[in-house]
């Protein structure tokens, strides 16, 4: 499903620019795409879903949820046509599920499959296959699922689900959405409550959307601010209508963008702010961000406002590793714009970036370096000393090497931006996971200016 690794490498060199300017709007939220297609996948009848991100880790969860029996369409319309199987429902792949590079799709599809009583073979790219597993292996098999999974718990994997399966009380050792969605997915079709312990609160989404389809599902929060997620299994979903807002993760790029290149004014439309996901926002804004909220809304269940995000001065600061999981997929957007503030940015707690799509601690501490940036790298996080405003110098000799991972060639797609001599990146092909639309966005807002 990810980029061909057959294809040739598409790299890039993403030039210095005038001021943004202009009006954008980002496709859907990733997380939220996924669930959608697999909550209406397992919902009995004919569920509707508009904004769905159509990028390829949303496509490879569509596909394995085609694969185990459900009716997974796009209409004329642009939107989704999903007719589900039902929570138990679920029929074995005749052929192994390609997960990609999606994280995402892998540990959330894990936890489905893991209470149906059915054997899927999961396999991924090269990125995907050097990630750990163990995370979501370990809660599935304390319910009864058997897993024959690679050295050190990687894919490809065999998963053969329980049935039926045994609810569990899971504390998170990880901050993780990724293993607390596995374990609530995979208790949608168990008898019994199961329960995920949450110390450290991380994206709601799944929350969110399994009490809209109607499954019984609770959620106390004792005074310590620990989350207890109790859910009702062998539920009925109801298939429903759904409109995704504009993803975060996405919009963040652009923010930083306009942030950082003199002169920029740019309003992004309709992005979600749900609180789990949008602390890149108010760091920026305590950087000395000019990022406004226009008509807050709700979409979907979820807030979202228009942003209206203008060039500011801004300034280094330590960041709050507490905030580290509402904002874990915006580091390497915001270390960019640390490399060019003044003074210096510490950020720590930040081991769990050494874990997605690259390690991106190191990806982007090496690729900032090359850039012309002053990094520092720790072992959980990054230590940057700004230019004061001054542009990077961009890269002459070697390419910056994205890794696989969509979000280290964005952001250094944007670094470029605000660099003299451009940054040239080895590969933008890993930017159709999230964001197939970024560089025909990008072009655009840098296009108003000549015009
Ligand atoms: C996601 C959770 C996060 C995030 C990923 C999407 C999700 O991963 O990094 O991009 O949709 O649940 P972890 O759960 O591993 O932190």
């Amino acid at each position: 499903m990810t980029a061909d690794p057959t294809s040739p490498m598409r790299p890039r060199r993403f030039q210095a620019s005038g001021p943004l300017r202009g009006r954008i709007r980002v496709p859907g939220d990733k997380s939220i795409s996924h669930r959608a297609i697999m909550l209406s996948s397992l919902a009995v009848g004919e569920s509707r879903i508009s904004g769905l991100l159509e990028g390829e880790d949303v496509l490879a969860t569509a596909a394995a949820m085609r694969a185990m029996g459900a009716h997974v369409e796009r209409v004329g319309t642009g939107d989704w046509m999903v007719n589900g199987v039902g929570v138990g429902a679920l029929l074995q792949p005749e052929t192994a599920l390609d997960m990609g590079n999606s994280g995402t799709s892998t540990r959330l599809l894990m936890g489905l499959v893991a209470s149906h009583p059915i054997q899927a073979t999961f396999t991924g790219d090269a990125s995907l296959s050097k990630r750990p597993m163990g995370r979501v292996i370990e809660p599935l098999s304390q319910m009864g699922a058997d897993i024959a999974a690679s050295a050190g718990g990687r894919l490809p994997l065999i998963l053969r689900g329980a049935s039926p399966a045994v609810p569990i009380q899971y504390r998170l050792p990880v901050a993780s959405a990724q293993v607390k969605s596995a374990v609530l997915l995979a208790g949608l079709n168990t008898p019994g409550q199961t329960t995920v312990i949450e110390p450290v609160p991380t994206r709601d989404h799944s929350e969110r959307m399994l009490k809209g389809f109607g499954a019984d599902l609770m959620v106390d929060v004792d005074p310590n601010g620990t989350r207890v997620i109790t859910l009702s299994g062998q539920a009925e979903l109801k298939p429903q209508t759904i409109d995704v807002p504009g993803d975060p993760s996405s919009a963040a790029f652009f923010v930083v963008a306009a942030l950082i290149v003199e002169g920029s004014d740019v309003i992004i439309e309709n992005v979600g702010l749900n609180p789990t996901r949008s602390a890149l926002f108010d760091v920026l804004r305590q950087m000395g961000g000019s990022i406004d909220e226009i008509d807050r809304r709700e979409v979907g269940g979820e807030p979202v406002a228009d942003l209206r995000v203008r060039h500011s001065t801004l300034r280094g600061i330590e960041v709050d590793p507490a905030v580290a999981p509402s904002m874990i997929d915006e580091f390497p957007a915001l270390f960019v714009a640390a490399s060019v503030a003044q003074g210096r940015t510490v950020t720590t707690g930040l081991d769990e970036l050494r874990v997605k799509e690259s390690d991106r601690l190191a990806a982007m501490a090496s690729a900032l370096t090359l850039a012309g940036a002053r990094i520092e790298e720790r072992e959980d996080g990054l230590i940057i000393d700004g230019t004061g405003g001054a542009p990077l110098s961009g890269n002459s000799r070697e390419p910056i090497v994205t890794h696989l991972d969509h979000r280290i060639a964005m952001s250094m797609a944007i670094a470029g931006m605000a660099s003299s001599q451009g940054i040239e990146i080895d590969d933008t092909r890993p930017i159709a996971t999230s964001f197939p639309t970024f560089e025909s966005l990008l072009d655009t807002l840098a296009d108003e200016v000549a015009a």
